[in-house]
């Protein structure tokens, strides 16, 4: 049995959710997709998840009164589906505590910059915007503010002479695959610990027992050279 039963949420190309789907066909993550929602009808990546023989749900946010509505209904759908982890993969809603509490510690985001540099919408345009030498990726728990949530892993990636938003988008994006399906995967080998904050109202860390979860500066857009063990 697989160890992870996934529902991945998406609003557009899907390009994360493609990474999922080859490494579990491949045999390097060991988990299933048990159902894809999109909050947007007809993106790219509802098709890619109906290639794989995925399950797929459209939720239209603007026809739901408010943010609640929204989530309940997802949380609906992802019970009903079976899945017990959430990929937030390009997913452009921010989620209340009515989803969160549903999932506790395991809604899991990709967002491409090094955090806590640059949360939000279009974080490498901010990080050409502030000069940054080195960017990168980051893969983390969600919790109910913006890219706040504990880290699970980094990816370093050089700001080159010349980088407009979309080349420094399209390195980033590449590593951004290939660090969400390894983050995936010591998910599914039972890595994950959490540490509660030492002080009051500070914030919970995350462990991945037994690997080294930062990953080195990947020269030109090449993939870093493997860290840690399961590479
Ligand atoms: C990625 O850059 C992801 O980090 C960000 O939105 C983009 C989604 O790309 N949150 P895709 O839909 O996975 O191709």
């Amino acid at each position: 049995m697989p160890s992870l039963d996934l529902g991945v949420l998406i609003s557009g190309r899907g390009s994360n959710l493609q990474a999922i789907l080859d490494a579990i066909a491949a045999g390097r993550l060991d988990a299933r997709v048990r159902l894809v929602i999109s909050n947007r009808p007809g993106v790219e990546g509802l098709a890619r998840a109906e290639r794989a023989g995925i399950p797929t749900r459209v939720l239209p946010h603007q026809e739901f009164a408010d943010r609640d509505g929204f989530d309940t209904a997802a949380v609906a759908a992802l019970r009903e589906a079976g899945a017990t982890w959430v990929v937030l993969a390009g997913f452009m809603r921010l989620l209340t505590t009515t989803f969160l509490d549903a999932f506790p510690h395991r809604v899991v985001n990709i967002h491409p910059s090094l955090l806590p540099s640059f949360p939000g919408v279009d974080a490498q345009q901010q990080a050409l915007d502030h000069g940054v030498r080195i960017t990168g990726c980051t893969v983390h728990l969600v919790d109910a503010g913006t890219d706040t949530g504990p880290i699970l892993a980094q990816a370093a990636v050089p700001v080159l002479e010349g980088d407009d938003r979309d080349a420094l988008a399209a390195r980033i994006l590449v590593q951004e695959h290939a660090l969400l399906v390894r983050a995936l995967s010591w998910l599914a080998e039972g890595r994950l610990q959490i540490a509660p904050s030492a002080a009051p109202g500070g914030r919970a860390r995350a462990t991945i027992a037994g690997v080294d979860t930062a990953l080195g500066l990947a020269q030109g857009g090449r993939a870093p050279e493997p860290v840690g063990e399961g590479a």
